[in-house]
């Protein structure tokens, strides 16, 4: 993607980058072109969209895995894989859309929607990359894959490899990790190795094992783990009947997502399935923003790495591959960058939580941004947003555990929450109680708690 150079697929080396100028690749297609690239020449080649819309519809009563598939229920759109029966599926994507409408008026917006890629096989949005990616290291004949990750992607590689019948190696950063995640990718059999640095030291040390073992790397500098991110774009549109929302959130860590998105959105719109595109926009922790803080400090010109810290530990990343790629996806579309600190973080889970719906902390930062966005007057009362929750909330239960019972942050932590904030987060906690197993003291509990709610 920097360099211009176009090479075969099968030409693409371990590492995932262009051997004269070190960029990232991104996959196109005869009748495709990216966000910045010249409009392809000639589109007579490019499937109908119209038919498409149809066929993908029609899948959808089908009992074969590869319909039942959100992912490769879209699959002329990811021309890559030999024969659709080859492919690894966990039936991943078909992720539902939910309303929010208690958030929506918190936030002071009419239309707000959650597509919950939490709900997919593994519990987190990286299966939908992870069954492309994965695809297409068996069609190529390996036996060992590989990622470096915060967790997610990890659980998501471990899976598939699993039922693949291949060898997965995890490296993660060490005790930085949910304990939901770690467990998963012991229980689907990966090799886990927890290595004593961060996230970014982990991708350093992948990067040279896959150089020297005939490994299959699967982060997302992956170009087919992208393409596979990009469904839940078509996805949300089929869901949307093809409307296009003003407006779509998701969290920044190492920035592959928001891009796929986009390029999935992109595509939609060479193929004349929609005539617009919803502006992107991307947040990240304000200790994990090294996108947010090129963007503020030099117009994105180059990516200062930082040594990233937030209890969102799946978007604690300093030195994000795909950040050029994501800065495409917010400049194409017309979105923003933005950060939010813990105590907003915190606020948002809880406010989605209680919907009852629920996500991982790194997936609220979707909710704790669009409040910024719409305080800046960026997102308006009438714009439809839709927020990408890309994880489940029992991937962190510690987290949650650790708020509600008011033990998640420090003294002056909790001391720089504005008043206005302080009540939300009173009124939303719930710790547990403690107490005999006596009907009259649980009944006395009860009804001391019960005269609080009531109306006076
Ligand atoms: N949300 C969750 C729940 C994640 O696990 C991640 C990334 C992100 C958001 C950020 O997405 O990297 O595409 O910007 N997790 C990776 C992992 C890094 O290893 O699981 P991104």
């Amino acid at each position: 993607m920097d360099c211009g150079a176009l090479i075969a697929g099968s030409a693409v080396n371990s590492i995932f980058r262009c051997p004269a100028c070190n960029g990232l690749y991104d996959v196109i297609y005869p009748w495709s072109s990216l966000p910045d690239g010249d409009a392809p020449a000639a589109a007579s080649n490019a499937p109908n969209g119209t038919a498409l819309r149809y066929l993908w519809q029609e899948r959808r009563a089908s009992t074969l895995a590869e319909d039942q598939s959100g992912v490769w229920r879209f699959r002329e759109l990811l021309p890559f894989i030999e024969a659709p029966e080859k492919v690894v599926t966990l039936r991943e994507g078909n992720t539902p859309l939910y309303e929010l409408p208690r958030c929506a008026e918190l936030v002071g917006i009419n239309w707000l929607l959650a597509k919950h890629q939490g709900m997919n096989p593994t519990g987190s949005f990286k299966d939908t990359g992870m069954t492309a990616a994965l695809s297409v290291a068996r069609e190529k004949g390996f036996e060992w894959v590989a990622c470096a990750s915060t967790g997610n992607t990890s659980a998501a590689m471990a899976a598939y490899a699993a039922r693949a019948g291949m060898h997965s190696i995890v490296l993660i950063p060490e005790g930085k990790i949910a304990w939901g995640k770690l467990s998963q990718s012991m229980d689907y059999g990966a090799m886990t190795f927890q290595l004593r640095t961060d996230f970014d030291g982990c991708v350093r040390v992948l990067t040279e094992l896959v150089t020297r073992f005939p490994i299959y790397l699967l982060n997302s500098v992956n170009p087919y783990r992208l393409e596979g991110q990009k469904t839940p774009a078509f996805e949300l549109l089929e869901q949307l009947e093809w409307q296009v929302p003003e407006h779509i959130i998701v969290p920044g860590g190492n920035l592959a997502n928001g891009s796929a998105l986009a390029k999935g959105l992109f595509e939609m719109q060479q193929l004349g399935l929609i005539h617009r595109l919803p502006k992107i926009s991307i947040i990240q922790a304000e200790g994990a923003n090294p996108l947010y803080r090129s963007i503020t400090e030099n117009g994105g010109r180059e990516l200062v790495p930082v040594e990233a810290h937030t209890r969102a530990t799946a978007i604690r990343i300093g030195n994000p591959a795909s950040w050029k790629k994501a800065l495409r996806a917010l400049n194409a579309t017309g979105g923003w960058c933005e950060q939010v600190s813990e105590q907003e973080i915190a606020l948002a889970k809880a406010e989605i939580g209680a919907e009852g719906i629920g996500c991982e902390p790194a997936s609220a930062v979707t909710l704790a941004g669009l409040k910024k966005l719409v305080a800046q007057g960026k997102v308006g009362k009438e714009e439809r947003t839709v927020l990408i929750l890309t994880g489940h909330t029992l991937k962190d239960s510690e987290y949650t555990i650790q708020y509600h019972r008011g033990e998640l942050f420090t003294g002056a932590e909790s001391a720089q929450i504005p008043a206005s904030d302080r009540e939300r987060h009173d009124a939303l906690r719930k710790p547990p109680t403690v107490l005999d197993a006596d009907t009259d003291v649980v009944f006395r509990e009860l009804e001391s708690r019960m005269k609080l709610v009531r109306p006076a």
